[in-house]
């Protein structure tokens, strides 16, 4: 059967997955970089833009997870842009150009839906006012049988999290305070009580954490 999955979210020590102000010139808000730093320097990041090169280590074990099996992505409508509210420019394209790394149909959830949008690679973007779980069932049918992946942000896990719709989280807990910005764990007490959880820190200073559903 296939499975829910999250893969590579950084989330601070004071628990939040993006700072405060996310803009054109700032996609993680205040945090800048920081989240991600574990991350940029892997294989696996850097093939996923065309690149050669990168660290082989335990980082990028966990980081190259984040393709195999997967059929379709479920994403928040302030991962795909900076944007609020009514589209002003349906122009935008997300943030990776015209060949993102995601090479599957994309789910983009939005109270303001708008056409679906065809880029190179096998890449499409269905912007979607629903819940969860229907959303989920769209995601699953696109998928064709294998996985679908939710890839943030932060809200949106959480939504899937709180529906109990998830198989797989990994989560990197990245040793910065942000103090602000929007967090991953609220309203989610006792979650480890519905999966089986281990962690594993790297020498770059993260800690992995997988919950794998009981
Ligand atoms: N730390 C990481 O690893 C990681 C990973 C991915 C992204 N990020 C960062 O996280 C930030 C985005 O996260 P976020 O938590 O602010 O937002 P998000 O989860 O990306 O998107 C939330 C927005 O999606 C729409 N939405 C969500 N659920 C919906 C539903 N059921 N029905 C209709 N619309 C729905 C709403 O937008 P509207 O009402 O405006 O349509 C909502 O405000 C960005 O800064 C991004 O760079 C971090």
């Amino acid at each position: 059967m296939s499975k829910i999955r999250v893969h590579n979210l950084a989330v601070s020590v004071d628990g939040f997955a993006t700072g405060e102000g996310q803009s054109l010139e700032a996609p993680f808000g205040h945090a800048g970089a920081r989240l991600m730093g574990w991350f940029f320097g892997t294989r696996a990041f850097r093939s996923m833009n065309g690149k050669d090169g990168g660290s082989e280590g335990v980082d990028n074990a966990f980081a190259s997870g984040w393709g195999p099996g997967i059929g379709a992505e479920i994403m928040g409508r302030n991962k795909f842009g900076p944007q609020r509210g009514p589209w002003e420019d349906e122009e935008w394209e997300g943030w990776w150009g015209d060949n993102p790394p995601f090479h599957t149909p994309v789910f983009v959830l939005t109270h303001h839906p708008r056409p679906t949008l065809t880029l190179k690679g096998g890449n499409s973007f269905h912007f979607v006012d629903a819940s969860p779980a229907e959303v989920l069932a769209q995601a699953k049918e696109a998928a064709g049988g294998l996985d679908v992946r939710i890839g943030g942000g932060p809200s949106t896990v959480r939504q899937f999290l709180e529906a109990d719709l998830i198989d797989h989280l990994h989560v990197v807990l990245v040793p910065i305070v942000l103090g602000r910005g929007v967090r991953l764990w609220d309203g989610l007490e006792s979650l480890e009580d519905r999966f089986t959880v281990e962690s594993v820190t790297t020498p770059s200073g993260v800690t992995h954490l997988t919950f794998t559903r009981r």
